[in-house]
């Protein structure tokens, strides 16, 4: 099956292209009514998960709605810790939560190794029935949360604003705190490749708390890691490469850190200037975001101006996808989400720049 919109996986490649990709992390989410109906009917969100159908369902609602360049899978990070036995549930208005948690070696020592085409055969399901939906629309992005983004829900139990438990068990025990993180990696790596040989045509790693860390506590804890994942995936499938996106939210101290990593793009929170980023990278590797999430609160006009900022401070060249620098927020009007869109397009036309 041809791949008729392949701007993404140009992109990723730092090959040129008519205009900038777009898509948007969480971009099936609770902003569209559509998402909030599925769900509803689901019953409640890892329902969503579980079921291959409902899962397609809401991946295609933002591309029948919007002209994004890539479908995400819909699932969530979370789906690992809960195959190996830690209990995942989402309790209404508090975010995850497990029902064990890890606070001692034994715990870690403990915890199963895990076959992710058959434990999370639900989500390979899923990536298969998507991929035969799109039908060449665009390519499917699979996903999985880094070691220690991962790591950090296990000890907490749930999110944190301090992450004082997830802190103290990798200053406290560090040898718990790295056979934790290779338990992870192997599974992470493990979980991808299965994504990919069901069908994900790119990657993404979410280093969500990647941010909260010293520079050498990153440097330690987190990206060897991804480093690791990075090198064992499946670098080619259907005759194409197959790319890997790394974003560590308020990574931006760490970028030729990340860049050098073997990844083929660095994804970008908000904080960082685009242009900046590029200058400190060169063009070893794509670039991914980065305009602001609570920029989709204002007018139209201002959202162009936004889109517009962060394409001129890129510049001219290839090696630019078009993103948020995190997630879309469940209040924005939908509405917005479509001038965002179509400003990148628009905006980034050969001949206009
Ligand atoms: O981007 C997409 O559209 C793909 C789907 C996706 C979800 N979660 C769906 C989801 C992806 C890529 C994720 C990743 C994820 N999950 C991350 C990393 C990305 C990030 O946002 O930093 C993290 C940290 C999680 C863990 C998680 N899952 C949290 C903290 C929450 C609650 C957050 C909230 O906003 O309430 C979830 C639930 C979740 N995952 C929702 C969605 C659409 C909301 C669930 C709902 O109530 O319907």
């Amino acid at each position: 099956m041809t791949l008729r919109n392949d701007r993404l996986l140009r992109a990723l490649a730092c090959k040129p292209v008519d205009v900038t990709p777009v898509w948007m992390m969480r971009q099936a989410g609770r902003y569209l009514p559509e998402y909030r109906a599925s769900r509803k009917r689901a019953g409640d969100f890892m329902n969503l998960c579980r079921n291959p159908q409902l899962a397609c369902e809401v991946t295609m609602q933002p591309l029948d709605r919007y002209a994004f360049d890539a479908a995400i899978l819909f699932s969530d990070i979370l789906t690992i810790p809960d195959a190996m036995g830690q209990g995942l549930y989402f309790s209404a208005g508090e975010g995850p939560r497990f029902r064990k948690t890890i606070r001692t070696a034994a715990d870690v020592e403990s915890l199963p190794s895990i076959d992710p085409a058959s434990d999370l055969g639900y989500v390979m399901d899923a990536v298969s029935l998507i991929r035969r939906e799109l039908n060449g629309r665009a390519p499917l992005i699979g996903f999985a949360g880094s070691p220690w983004t991962l790591a950090t829900y296990m000890i907490e139990g749930s999110g944190s604003k301090d992450f004082r438990r997830a802190k103290q068990f990798i200053y406290d025990q560090p040898e718990a705190g790295h056979l934790l993180l290779r338990k992870l990696a192997e599974a992470v790596t493990g979980y991808l490749n299965a994504q990919i040989r069901a069908g994900a045509q790119a990657v993404q790693i979410f280093d969500t708390w990647g941010g909260i860390l010293s520079t050498p506590a990153y440097l330690e804890f987190s990206l060897p890691y991804m480093r690791q994942i990075v090198n064992d995936l499946i670098g080619e499938r259907e005759g194409r490469t197959v790319p890997c996106i790394l974003f560590t939210k308020q990574g931006g101290l760490w970028l030729k850190e990340i860049a050098a990593s073997g990844c083929h793009c660095v994804g970008l929170d908000w904080t960082m200037d685009i242009g900046r980023a590029r200058s400190r990278i060169g063009n070893l590797v794509a670039l991914q975001g980065n305009m602001d999430p609570s920029v989709l609160y204002a007018s139209p006009d201002v959202i162009r101006r936004e889109v517009d900022a962060i394409l001129r401070s890129f510049g001219s060249g290839p090696g630019h996808v078009f993103n948020l620098g995190h997630g879309i927020t469940p209040q924005v009007d939908p509405d917005n989400v479509a001038v965002f869109v179509d400003a990148v397009h628009e905006l980034s036309a050969t001949g206009r720049r």
